[in-house]
């Protein structure tokens, strides 16, 4: 038997706290778009992606009701889910960025299934019918089923870790 490893005393739930533990926590990157209700191209950088059933093929992520992407997303009746490959640095910067034109060049895209704007060049991508917006907080938790999409051929994912992008190494 081993002993038990120390605990250091466990800290009050601060904004810190929250922050610090996430920095830890690994995650792959991944771009949702949507069209707005003008039909405009809208899209976001989330970390928040998240598979939820299998039957039916279901997804979720979160989003900030402050984002510029919400009212595109809580409107639309089905969002694009793409996620990143190792070398999309830039393009998961793009679509971070604050007034950035995220569909403006270099960002290539094309129209997909359901009229959702589809990026190219991704490791894989899926269209999908937004099903529930959960409220959670300042954020919604979005729920969408599977339509369609292309699991591509293999290659390295981007990954988040420590408010910076990296690759996989063995
Ligand atoms: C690596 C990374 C992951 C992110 N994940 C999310 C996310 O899951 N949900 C979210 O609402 N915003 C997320 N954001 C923030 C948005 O991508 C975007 O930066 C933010 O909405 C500000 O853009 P805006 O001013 O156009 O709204 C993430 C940002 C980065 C850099």
């Amino acid at each position: 038997m081993t002993a038990a490893p120390d605990l250091a005393a466990p800290r009050p739930a601060t904004d810190d706290l929250f922050r610090s533990v996430f920095r830890r926590h690994a995650a792959g990157v991944a771009v949702i778009t949507a069209r707005d209700g003008s039909g405009r191209p809208a899209g976001f950088t989330a970390t928040s992606l998240a598979s939820v059933s299998a039957e039916p093929p279901m997804l979720s992520f979160g989003i900030a009701t402050t984002s510029s992407t919400w009212p595109a997303v809580a409107a639309a009746g089905h969002v694009g889910v793409h996620v990143l490959a190792e070398h999309q640095r830039d393009l998961a910067a793009t679509f971070a960025r604050s007034g950035a034109d995220r569909f403006g060049p270099p960002t290539a895209w094309r129209e997909g299934p359901e009229g959702v704007p589809l990026l190219d060049g991704v490791l894989a991508w899926l269209v999908c019918r937004v099903v529930g917006r959960v409220p959670a907080g300042d954020h919604r938790i979005v729920l969408a089923e599977v339509l369609a999409g292309d699991p591509g051929e293999g290659g390295g994912p981007l990954l988040y870790h420590a408010g910076r992008y990296h690759g996989l190494r063995e």
